[in-house]
């Protein structure tokens, strides 16, 4: 694609705009491919989450994924993004020091991947960096109820705000968030009703991963929604495909092929004119007598 070539990709204003008229797709994207045929089957947002430290590079949690590494997935998700609008994850630890460090690090971000909006996970105790934030003119996405980043002081990746305190603080800070300034919110891994209510109060989208059908739009992890990642996998994913054993067994068929001769064939390889093949071999028959 040129640099010349306007591409218009949807905006933070379009997302808020979708809120009661339809519902939100959502889907992370880590590379260039993957996010072509994501913007390419019509997804509204593209989120590069931090959720690539397991399924990209096979660690155990999000905490160690670097801001170098949200930069470099982020601008290979671009380059395969005409339409969706894409969000980048903020990882763990690059907002949460303060006010200042959140924006030198989201600035960061935008400036060198070219990403337009970012998501933080959080409640009340992260406002002032949202609404600096959105100040600076970068939308924000919000991140409210299981928050990876938070796993270990969250007991691991479970169901949060079951009891009716805890639900009404979360009602409490999703509308906290809002006033701050987010655009849009994830709702992550709380139970249904809860969900429902945090989105019948809120103006801006909810989307939901796990937290049932009254959200304004949901969102999946790529890998999961294509059967790509086996260390494990939520109760709350929907497996639209089993791309898994389809690769595996594209590969063996590949290896086999290669071991046994059978790859390739003479339609995947160049050939040469005649007369340049006995050129070349009376010269070769010299250089070797030679040498
Ligand atoms: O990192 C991620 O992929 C996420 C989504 C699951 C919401 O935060």
């Amino acid at each position: 694609m040129s640099v010349h070539e306007k591409i218009s990709h949807l905006t933070s204003r379009d997302i808020l705009a979708a809120k009661g008229q339809r519902k939100l797709a959502v889907l992370t994207a880590y590379d260039y491919s993957s996010a072509m045929l994501v913007d390419e089957a019509g997804v509204d947002i593209i989120l590069v989450g931090d959720s690539l430290g397991m399924v990209m590079l096979g660690r155990e949690d999000t905490l160690s994924v670097t801001l170098e590494e949200c930069i470099h997935h982020t601008k290979a998700v671009l380059r395969g993004t005409r339409r969706a609008l894409v969000v980048a994850d903020m990882p763990f630890m690059s907002y949460e020091a303060g006010v200042n460090e959140a924006l030198h690090n989201a600035a960061r971000l935008c400036q060198e991947s070219g990403v337009r909006a970012v998501k933080v996970e959080g409640g009340s105790w992260i406002l002032p960096q949202i609404e600096a934030l959105v100040r600076a003119g970068i939308p924000v996405m919000g991140h409210l109820g299981l928050t990876p980043q938070r796993a270990a002081v969250l007991g691991g990746f479970k169901v949060q705000a079951k009891n009716a305190e805890a639900a009404l603080q979360l009602i409490k800070d999703a509308l906290a968030l809002q006033e701050a300034g987010c655009f849009s919110l994830v709702l992550e891994a709380i139970p249904a009703p809860l969900a429902r209510r945090v989105s019948e109060r809120l103006a801006i989208p909810t989307i939901g991963i796990g937290a049932g059908n009254g959200c304004d739009g949901q969102v999946l992890v790529y890998h999961d929604l294509l059967g790509l990642y086996k260390d494990f996998t939520p109760r709350f994913v929907r497996r639209y495909a089993a791309l898994g054993p389809i690769i595996r067994d594209a590969v063996a068929a590949y290896a086999d092929d290669v071991r046994q001769g059978a790859f390739p064939t003479s339609e995947h390889a160049f050939s040469m004119s005649d007369e340049e093949i006995a050129k070349l071999d009376a010269v070769l028959a010299d250089w070797e007598t030679t040498r």
